[in-house]
């Protein structure tokens, strides 16, 4: 579906009505074995479940078609994906990952993938200085995640790439926070991109699951076999329900900025606010090259309180439409103080080197009524 607009393949890539009944909306194929009409004979190319199901195959191919890729590949989490993509490496190799990376991620990284021999660095991004000290010649994987999470920092993903491949490494992109609509780092010289599908993806936060994406023929079939390897997969219901979720992405996109740039234009002129960060503010830092890499800012914003951890939590207490909880990309605005949420597990001294403190709020702007949105942060910050 090359020739279409993203809009378009949301709602028909890897979709085709069903050959037998005609169905519009292809069922959910939930049998785990496939009839072989001869030893070793499949009609429908599938034999077993985990090593492939029409479903999960739907999804696969309409997220391929999202981020312009030949192959794409779905897993049980945003975190199985990981796994399965860190088996791709070998005892000894080296991974240099950006510093304020998700912090399942960087648990992942640090706590269970380095008992096996890997050795993993975290570096900031915004410029390759830290990353050209940080590579070796063992590091075989780069992992990227622009904007970063919580502190929306902004890597240069051509840059990243072109360096990381002229050091012989290839590079992974986590573009959860921006989803296929807003930024396509394939297109950019990644090697392989990588979705919690549980967010924008999904959209409506009824689903954990993961995919990838990539256009490189020989990390497909290494990802494809410890796909069925590993076995870390989806269920053919949850691909069922992020097909559909995923069919209003370009239409959710549009209206997750849309509020997001409403809040801010309010948050920003707040006296009880000390600074707003989103990319498509101006006063982003990175604000040029988010203009020129990403088409589109997304629905990730976060804001730094005046005060202590004291009025963070009394803010949060009183704010009522947005829900206190981690996760974001669902259709319900979300609220959260990542030093005590999300971010917990990264040592305070990390946090501090970061930047996370415990007046920095993020806010994942949902799709309701932007003036109950702001009423209601403005309600809690009253109370302040
Ligand atoms: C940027 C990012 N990557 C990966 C993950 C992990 O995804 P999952 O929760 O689906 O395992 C998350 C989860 O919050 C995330 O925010």
């Amino acid at each position: 579906m090359s020739e279409y607009k993203i809009g378009t393949k949301v709602i028909h890539a890897g979709q085709p009505a069903d050959s037998v009944t005609g169905a519009v909306i292809p069922p959910i194929s939930l049998s785990t074995t496939f009839l072989q009409p001869s030893p070793g004979v499949l009609p429908g190319g599938y034999d077993y479940s985990r090593s492939g199901n029409p479903t999960r195959q739907s999804f696969e191919e309409c997220i391929a078609a999202c981020e312009n890729a030949k192959y794409g590949l779905a897993f049980g989490s945003g975190l199985a994906t990981l796994m399965t993509i860190t088996h791709m490496l070998k005892s000894g190799d080296e991974v240099v990952s950006v510093d304020d990376v998700y912090g399942g991620t960087r648990r992942y990284f640090t706590r269970i993938a380095s008992n096996f021999d890997l050795k993993f660095s975290f570096v900031d991004m915004s410029t390759l200085d830290d990353l050209k000290k940080a590579m070796t010649d063992k590091t075989k994987m780069v992992w990227l995640e622009t904007p970063t999470n919580p502190l929306l920092k902004v890597a240069d993903i051509k840059l990243v790439a072109d360096y990381v491949h002229s050091r012989g490494a290839f590079l992974v992109v986590d573009n959860t926070f921006m989803s296929p609509y807003f930024q396509n780092p394939l297109e950019l010289g990644a090697d392989i991109v990588m979705h919690s599908v549980t967010k924008y993806i999904n959209g409506h936060s009824d689903v954990v699951m993961g995919v990838l994406a990539t256009n490189n023929k020989d990390f497909y079939d290494k990802l494809k076999f410890l796909q069925y390897a590993i076995g870390a997969v989806p269920s053919p219901f949850d691909c069922f329900l992020a097909l559909r979720g995923l069919k209003t992405l370009h239409v959710r996109m549009e209206q997750h900025q849309k509020n997001a740039f409403a809040i801010c234009d309010f948050l920003t002129k707040h006296p009880k606010v000390d600074r707003v960060i989103y990319p498509g503010l101006p006063s982003h830092p990175q604000h040029e090259l988010c203009k020129r890499q990403m088409k589109g800012f997304g629905g990730m914003v976060v804001f730094f309180l005046k005060g202590t951890i004291a009025e963070s939590n009394k803010f949060l207490e009183n704010i009522k439409i947005f829900a206190l909880a981690e996760s974001l990309g669902g259709v319900e605005s979300l609220i959260e103080l990542p030093s005590v949420m999300t971010h917990a597990s990264v040592p305070p001294e990390e946090r501090a080197k970061l930047g996370i403190s415990d007046t920095l709020i993020r806010i994942s702007v949902g799709i309701e009524d932007v003036s109950d949105l702001i009423k209601d942060i403005s309600n809690a910050l009253d109370k302040l």
